[in-house]
């Protein structure tokens, strides 16, 4: 293998570095309308009238549609299209405004009055699942999870006997041994608290998407969606329509995370069938906090019984999702993690899914992970210390290995948690010493993995480039990983393979990009139409060079007999005569498919160094470290980069990013202005460090790497903090004025 690991440049890395790269919202139409939403300002309350008489007459105004003009919707409440007599939460779409111009409809929606009567409403999660709490989501609203699995979590929430309070849509369950009589006995307990906020995915481009209706009854829609097929499933589903009469057009995605799937595309094909006109509807930026679904705030209490030397006998957990005003399926992701993380007979682990008056959660990078190991590698941190053992010491006594029993009960495949431990502990940002006030913190995540079944096609150029044809839609810079399988199995550069995400109406079945599945799921079917195509280009050349396949090699952009140079044919050539006028040969076209049969699970651990002010309380990151189990790395800069990305994300958790509402309701970070993403002042380098345990089902041993570098940082920083200053911080993101307070009280 040539190309493999060696580091390629994103292919289309160029194209969006110099600003040219055309999004959805550079997109041109004639004939083009605009639609501007008007949102609930209330979190609870039912809709008593909408006056839409004076937007209607407005100048440029086309349309004003409320719930009630819309086709009878069987969403759950808070998912309708347009609210119907009732809101959910502040925020949800009450009204569109359609207009000729943006500036039009903007002016026309702030016209329109809602009136609204309020509702008993429910923002505390706890307060929720008292008993006598008043009900968010009437009964027969709460069930769909379908999104879980799309984003590659095993979820094993299951029917159970836990009794469900008000508000509770679901609970998961871990129950092994005996807990409680394990607790007991245990040398040594830690017990703690662990609190997260609520955070936004921050995608550089807000929510966006156009949508056009065909003559045949059918709909075109461009969108910067992860997941043309499923976009396209669920706008059939939507407008009632067989599922070839949408074409998803999917557009350059400027940040997904998870957040973009489907979002505005059900309402906005509704209207563009409504009114028979192409329309757009993009979030502003305070739309973007408001509508768009965020990851939910969760709470654990954790309960770690150890013996004396380390080994874990008892896990205990009670925790919450709060999910908004939808039924949520985190707590069942987590349940796996703090279950299957480390060797341990006694677990007693319960959570529940809870419904409140916000905006719905969503999948956000490693849904149900950053929570579940913030709660755990904090607690982990707690033991060592009072164990006074090595922190990765402690974890390498208790990791689970190839084979060890998973959370559903089936052994661990090649996994590299005590790898990525052993190479942590040979670090030196964790073997330098620290001076007065420095302190370094370690910890650790998983996630699992999702896979789907991949198709893609394959053609060579008239130039000789390889064009491969897929479904699977490039957010992360993977297609360039794709091109180098391509280009490997082929026998050209890379740069001579060109990497395409076609529509729904032409492209290959591909999975949507989520759940660290691309390279993963992809990978496969991408390699294989390459080698086909290889096979059909000898083949020619094998008739117009008079020799056996064999005895063929590809260099150079030419076949040649190997061993003899002179005899050689260009692929330009071979290409033309498979393609010209009444020519005899077949034309190069072939296809690959794959399904890989079974998830390769990636383990990680992050190394935090903190410089602390004793007395002021300030801290500084001075340093930080991913390590991380990749199976294979196809193009380690590109992982690189996912990973940096990725430690920004769970770092950003603790320094500061938090969806903070209000008692009545109200988002109070809805701006970039209050909403604190963690700034490049904040971040130092970030070694990573790239572990490679082949995956035995992966193509070419390669594993997902998009989710577990979002999973540990949190943790690693608090821990940091606790062993430079002797605080414990259980709440993200972390107070600074109470670290503060800590400062000055010795
Ligand atoms: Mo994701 S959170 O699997 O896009």
């Amino acid at each position: 293998m040539s190309l493999i690991g060696q580091g390629q440049r994103r292919l289309e890395g160029r194209e969006k570095v110099a600003g040219a790269t055309r999004f959805t919202a550079d997109l041109e139409m004639a004939g083009l309308l605009h639609v501007q939403l008007v949102l609930s300002h209330l979190p609870s309350a039912t809709i008593r009238s909408i006056e839409t008489e004076s937007a209607r007459s407005a100048p440029g105004v086309v349309a004003v549609v409320t719930g009630a003009d819309l086709p009878t919707s069987s969403a759950n409440g808070p998912d309708k299209p347009l609210a119907v007599e009732r809101v959910f939460y502040v925020g949800q779409p009450v009204v569109a405004v359609i207009a000729e111009s943006e500036a039009a409809a903007w002016d026309a929606a702030s016209l329109v009055q809602v009136d609204l009567e309020p509702l008993p409403l429910m923002m505390d999660p706890v307060a929720a699942m008292r008993e006598g709490a008043s009900l968010v989501l009437e009964a027969g609203e709460v069930a769909d999870s379908d999104d879980a699995s799309i984003h590659g979590a095993a979820t094993e929430s299951e029917a159970t006997p836990v009794q469900r309070p008000p508000n509770v849509s679901a609970v998961a369950t871990q129950k092994r041994g005996d807990a409680a009589a394990a607790l007991k006995t245990a040398d040594v307990v830690i017990k703690g608290t662990y609190r997260l906020a609520g955070v936004h995915h921050a995608a550089m481009e807000p929510h966006i998407a156009m949508a056009r209706p065909e003559p045949d009854g059918g709909m075109t829609v461009w969108a910067p969606t992860q997941g043309p097929f499923a976009l396209r499933d669920e706008v059939a589903g939507v407008l009632e329509i067989p599922a070839h009469k949408v074409r998803v057009i999917p557009m350059p995605v400027g940040g997904g995370f998870g957040g973009k799937v489907s979002l505005l595309e059900p309402l906005l094909t509704l209207l563009a069938r409504q009114t028979g006109r192409t329309l757009r509807l993009g979030l502003t930026r305070q739309q973007e906090f408001l509508v768009a679904k965020s990851a939910p705030a969760a709470s654990f209490d954790l309960e770690l019984g150890a013996k004396r030397d380390g080994t874990l006998v008892a896990i205990r957990a009670r925790y919450h999702y709060d999910n908004g005003a939808t039924a949520g399926w985190h707590a069942g992701i987590s349940s796996s993690f703090l279950a299957g993380t480390y060797r341990c007979d006694n677990l007693d682990i319960v959570g529940f899914e809870v419904s409140t008056n916000k905006t719905p959660v969503e999948a956000y990078r490693a849904p149900g992970a950053p929570q579940s190991y913030f709660a755990l590698e904090s607690a982990m941190d707690e033991l060592a210390l009072k164990l006074d053992m090595d922190p990765i010491e402690l974890r390498l006594h208790n990791a689970v290995r190839e084979g060890d029993r998973s959370a559903d009960g089936s052994p661990w495949p090649a996994i590299a948690m005590v790898e990525c431990l052993e190479e942590a502990r040979q670090h030196p940002l964790y073997t330098a010493p620290c001076t007065a006030g420095e302190g370094v913190g370690i910890a650790l995540g998983s996630w699992g993995g999702a896979r789907t079944p991949a198709a893609a096609g394959c053609r060579v150029e008239p130039d000789g480039t390889l064009s491969i044809l897929i479904g699977t839609v490039d957010v992360s810079g993977a297609t360039t990983g794709l091109a180098m399988i391509a280009a490997e199995a082929f026998g050209i550069s890379t740069d001579k393979v060109k990497i395409q995400t076609g529509d729904t109406g032409v492209a290959p079945f591909g999975p949507i990009a989520a759940g660290s599945q691309v390279t993963y799921s992809v990978g496969g079917a991408v390699h294989e139409a390459a080698l086909e195509a290889r096979r059909q280009l000898l083949e020619i050349a094998t008739e117009e060079l008079e020799a056996a396949p064999e005895d063929l090699e590809i260099t150079d952009g030419r076949v040649a007999v190997r061993g003899v140079p002179e005899r050689f044919v260009d692929i330009t050539r071979l290409v033309a005569i498979s393609t010209e006028f009444m020519g005899r040969y077949r034309p190069i076209q072939s296809s690959g498919r794959s399904a890989v049969l079974s998830a390769s699970p990636q383990f990680t651990v992050h190394i935090a160094r903190v410089k602390t002010d004793a007395e002021t309380g300030a801290f500084q990151l001075t340093g930080y470290a991913a390590i991380q189990d990749v199976g294979r790395a196809i193009n380690p800069p590109e992982i690189e980069g996912q990973i940096h990305g990725g430690a920004a994300q769970s770092l950003g958790r603790a320094l500061g990013e938090q969806l903070a509402y209000d008692s009545e309701g109200q988002l109070r970070t809805a701006s970039f202005l209050d909403y604190e993403l963690p700034s490049v002042d904040q971040l130092p380098d970030i070694d990573v460090r790239l572990i490679e345990v082949a995956s035995v089902v992966g193509p070419l041993g390669a594993k997902g790497v998009g989710e577990p570098p979002a999973i540990p940082g949190a943790a690693a920083i608090t821990n940091a903090l606790a062993r430079a200053t002797g605080t414990r911080v259980r709440d993200l993101p972390i107070d600074r004025f109470a670290m503060a307070r800590h400062a000055q009280s010795p």
